[in-house]
């Protein structure tokens, strides 16, 4: 059964080993890394990454060693990181949270956002880890937007094979997120198609935009070109599961601007510079 499913998903997106070899193989690192079949999970490492390590000083101009005291500094936080874990741990199952949410952490840290847009919640890693490193730098706002469990319309649709990020019984948006950071968060339930540019154009100009919410090209390319026009000068965008489609290369074509991607956790980002 195990077997089958994993040999599904890599048929599934064996279109891509032709038609763009380089994005197959980021799934393919994707794959492995998730072990979602193996029921591991891969978030929380705090261990020297190099994979990690070579995404965040690309992208953020840091060295090496900024990176790693940054993720110090996170993992102190015991109380912190047990929270997030043992929410998902009592889930026992994959349900879409972000790979190395670490990397949002230090993302935030080096940027100083005032103003950050994320869609996707389910959880709530992401905005966790997100508002994590908001409050440790004393400023900031998230404004999240996620239409809960919505993947099981969409797999009736065949847009996905089967619905992932769906909350267990009793849980609501964001049980991953602990309380004492909610101070930060306006969180929006509704779909993006609907909220976004409303939401963006209200706020005038963000600084970061991550997209974790509906994964079909559509979507996707929406999402990114309307974060884009209110993006600020050096802002980041910031794509989870961009192997997908190929919604995210063709958008950084679009703005001729470089992509950096994160082998292994399926991650992309681009730099308004
Ligand atoms: C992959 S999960 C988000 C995981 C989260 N970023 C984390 O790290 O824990 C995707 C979430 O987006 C929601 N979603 C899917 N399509 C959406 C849409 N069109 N608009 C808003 N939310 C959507 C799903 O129901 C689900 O809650």
């Amino acid at each position: 059964m195990v077997v089958r499913r994993a040999m599904g998903e890599l048929v599934n997106h064996g279109k891509y080993a032709i038609s763009d070899p380089i994005q197959y193989l980021y799934f393919i690192f994707d794959f492995i890394s998730k072990r979602q079949f193996l029921n591991k999970k891969p978030y929380l490492q705090d261990k020297d990454d190099m994979v990690r390590n070579l995404f965040l000083m690309r992208l953020l101009h840091i060295d090496k060693n900024t990176v790693n005291r940054i993720i110090s500094e996170l993992y102190s936080d015991k109380a912190f990181i047990e929270y997030v874990t043992s929410s998902l741990r009592g889930v026992g199952r994959y349900i879409g949270e972000i790979s190395s949410p670490e990397i949002l952490y230090v993302v935030v840290r080096k940027m100083y956002p005032d103003i950050i847009v994320e869609t996707g919640v389910a959880a709530g890693v992401s905005s966790a880890f997100i508002l994590k490193a908001l409050e440790d730098n004393g400023k900031g706002v998230l404004y999240s937007i996620d239409m809960p469990n919505y993947e099981v319309e969409l797999s009736k649709q065949g847009v996905m094979r089967y619905p992932i990020a769906i909350l267990p019984e009793g849980k609501e948006v964001g049980f991953a997120v602990p309380e004492w950071l909610k101070q930060r968060w306006h969180l929006t339930i509704g779909k993006s198609q609907n909220i976004l540019t409303a939401l963006l154009s209200k706020l005038g100009s963000i600084d970061i935009f991550l997209h974790d919410s509906e994964h079909t090209y559509a979507n996707m390319y929406f999402e990114f070109s309307t974060a884009w026009q209110f993006l600020r000068k050096d802002g980041i965008l910031i794509s989870h599961d961009v192997s997908w489609n190929r919604a995210f290369s063709d958008f950084a074509r679009k703005v001729k601007r470089k992509a950096i991607y994160m082998f292994g956790s399926d991650i992309g980002a681009v730099r308004k510079t």
